[in-house]
């Protein structure tokens, strides 16, 4: 490892990297929003372990090194672990690996030719997470917290689909199973997309977006973001089975139904380690999420428990971290791409670098507050990096004499697609361009409406619609329905064959359920949840189009703003255009059964307690609502039914007392026309 520079005055710095890191810390793990790369974290951590080590002395005991991670967020209730979450020591380089084979092979006594056992496992780079199960029923979710307590989001852990409700085969009394929140490449791309089209700052990584997601008050948004789980780790167990090795802990582990990442390597000595660590260095870059290192375990848990752990750390475990795949370029330029909503984005463009691999040319900067934080202008050198196939960013600017001569970025008043003048409200972290009629804009918007989520037009891709645009004869969405043969065949390079294939794609996305009509309107505010909840509600794009704000308002799920970005976009004479054009078009729209909007739920409060078995929580609540009733969280005289799944608490109780109905979950599913 890099000798970190040490400073003349060692309390003076110490001092200084607490702050640094704590800084650091909180943007991380409290905003889920870093400053720092995590390579950088790393240094500043280690040249501040180091120093205390040499000064004993300036060790205080809320020092970042004296404890795990940061205190959990007030909006959550706090929950202690029963084990402790540990945390793992770092090896950046392959002596620093050795050394830890060296005080394995001491504290287990081994002689100088016989070699330890390990398991070497790929890292995963998300949010750590602690899983209760009670007599196998999943009861806690919780993130690590600060190692001794974290924060209690049960509803959300639930919402994931990797997470067993419910352990198979044979459970112990008490588990606490310890696993990683991971989000992929393309689950990151497409929540980072949603967020763009509807204003709201993306997410700078994976592991960010995972965090985030996780941290939600509201677990509907969870459950739209398709989180994985993978397990690797268990903390207390009471009348489980008994591991002899950390390989039979992960055998167990999938038995039970927990996703185990299956890159993994019981290797004997640590020059198989080593070997593994570097064939995965490359390949790494293969998979479909981010790995930052390998965890290398003593794989006999007889063995993990002879060597014991430190007050943060196992002795019998550490992280491989590989290098930050960072590299340093020129900013050639800052240009700003327009999207569908009229957002403007602010591009850099690169110096061509290879970063992991791939040749990089451009890094988002995401928005204004980002450019202006990070201080990047035009011919700065700026570190970037990138996380497995996502996006570069750009990390830091490199100080150097030139950069206070450079002029600072500013986003321009114009927009650069059509020249209409932009504006960002304040309170919000976007630009946009207020041009009705911008090109760039238009090109976003047919492009959604086109797209998969959308009415599916198959084969009308981005290019095709660029050119269709450019040449103006697509000049709203609604027009795709009335493209001929000329027209297509009139774009460069398209032969008749291609031409007629667009046309048929066309023809068949003629019929479509309502819902994606809607989704692909691109309403301000309204993603494809809201989009289902509106055609249920009304039945047809005519009806919707009439809805005042207060109506639509009544809906759940709908809250004021979007009621008001509805009946906004609605009232407005081009959305009236296109409206018409469309229902001229011959489409064949389907609209939703109604028999589920029958009411039957009308006027009933449910209330769930305990775990479901044939259903989410959410997905129950969201079935009553569906059928006009409220679902809500406590228990009153005015509550209808308390459905009670396996070891519910004290909400049942309290249902006995005030001789509220309690139904089991068969009996509320028959109520609900479910089973
Ligand atoms: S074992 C005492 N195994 O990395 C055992 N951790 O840098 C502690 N992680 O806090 C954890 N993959 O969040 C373990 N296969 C794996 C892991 C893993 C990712 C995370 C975990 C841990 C952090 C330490």
């Amino acid at each position: 490892m890099n000798q970190p520079h040490l400073p003349m005055d060692p309390e003076q710095r110490v001092t200084e990297l607490r702050e640094l890191i704590n800084q650091a810390a909180h943007r991380y793990y409290a905003l889920d929003s870093p400053t720092i790369s995590d390579a950088e974290y790393d240094r500043l951590f280690a040249e501040l372990r180091a120093l205390e080590e040499q000064n004993p002395a300036l060790v205080t005991p809320d020092s970042p090194t004296q404890r795990v991670g940061a205190p959990p967020l007030t909006s959550f209730t706090p929950h202690t672990h029963r084990e402790r979450m540990l945390s793992l020591g770092n090896a950046f380089s392959e002596g620093d690996l050795r050394d830890f084979d060296a005080r394995v092979r001491k504290g287990l006594d081994y002689p100088a030719d016989e070699q330890v056992a390990y398991i070497a496992e790929l890292k995963l780079d998300g949010l750590a997470v602690s899983l209760t199960y009670e007599n196998g029923l999943l009861s806690i979710g919780s993130t690590r917290g600060d190692g001794t307590s974290g924060e209690n989001i049960t509803p959300n852990v639930r919402t994931i689909r990797a997470v067993p409700l419910r352990l198979k085969g044979n459970a112990p009394d008490f588990l606490e199973v310890r696993g990683e929140i991971i989000l992929t490449h393309a689950e990151f791309e497409r929540v980072n997309e949603q967020r763009s089209e509807k204003g709201e700052p993306t997410f700078a990584n994976p592991r960010n977006a995972a965090a985030g997601s996780v941290r939600q008050l509201d677990s509907s948004i969870t459950a739209q973001r398709r989180l994985d789980c993978f397990c690797y780790a268990v903390g207390a167990m009471t009348g489980g089975p008994r591991f002899a090795t950390q390989h039979d802990l992960l055998k167990a582990l999938e038995e039970w139904g927990f996703h185990v990442n299956p890159h993994y390597a019981c290797l004997t000595g640590i020059d198989a380690v080593w070997q593994f660590i570097q064939e995965w260095e490359d390949k790494r870059e293969t998979l479909e999420y981010d790995t930052d290192g390998v965890v290398v375990k003593v794989d006999s848990i007889a063995a993990q428990r002879t060597l014991g752990a430190t007050s943060h750390d196992p002795r019998w475990a550490i992280a491989w971290k590989y290098p930050a795949q960072q590299v340093t370029t020129r900013v050639n330029d800052i240009i700003v791409n327009v999207g569908r909503t009229g957002a403007l984005t602010p591009v850099a463009v690169l110096e061509p670098v290879v970063v992991g691999g791939v040749t990089v040319s451009r890094a988002t900067l995401h928005n204004e507050d980002e450019v202006r934080n990070k201080d990047v202008r035009i011919g700065d050198t700026v570190v970037i990096q990138r996380a497995g196939e996502v996006i570069p960013e750009v990390v830091s600017v490199i100080s150097d004499e030139g950069h206070a001569g450079r002029a600072e970025f500013r986003m321009p008043g114009k927009c650069p697609v059509c020249g209409a003048d932009t504006e960002r409200i304040p309170g919000e972290a976007v630009t946009r361009c207020i041009g009705i009629s911008c090109p760039a804009q238009l090109k976003r918007r047919i492009e959604h409406f086109a797209s998969r989520d959308a009415m599916d037009v198959d084969k009308l891709g981005e290019k095709i619609i660029s050119r269709l645009v450019d040449t103006g004869t697509l000049k709203d969405p609604a027009d795709i329905y009335y493209l001929t043969l000329e027209d297509l065949k009139n774009v460069e390079r398209m032969a008749q064959r291609s031409a007629q294939n667009v046309l048929d794609a066309i023809e068949e996305a003629r019929s479509r359920p309502l819902e994606r009509l809607i989704t692909g309107l691109g309403i301000p505010q309204v993603g494809a949840t809201a989009a289902r909840i509106l055609a249920e509600a009304s039945g047809g794009i005519d009806n919707l189009s009439k809805m005042t704000g207060e109506q639509l308002q009544t809906l759940h799920g709908i809250g004021p703003v979007v009621a008001a970005s509805i009946a906004h976009f609605f009232s407005q004479d081009e959305t009236k255009a296109v409206l018409d054009k469309l229902s001229r078009a011959g489409l064949r729209i389907s609209v939703p059964d109604k028999t589920d909007t029958d009411n039957r739920f009308t006027g009933k409060t449910f209330v769930f307690t305990g775990a479901l078995e044939a259903m989410t929580r959410p997905e129950a609540e969201a079935a009553v609502r569906r059928l006009g009733g409220q679902a809500t969280g406590s228990v009153s005289k005015k509550t209808s039914y308390v459905v009670a799944g396996e070891s519910a608490g004290s909400k049942l109780d309290k249902a006995r007392e005030l001789g509220v109905t309690v139904l089991t979950e068969a009996e509320f599913r028959e109520l609900a026309g479910l089973s």
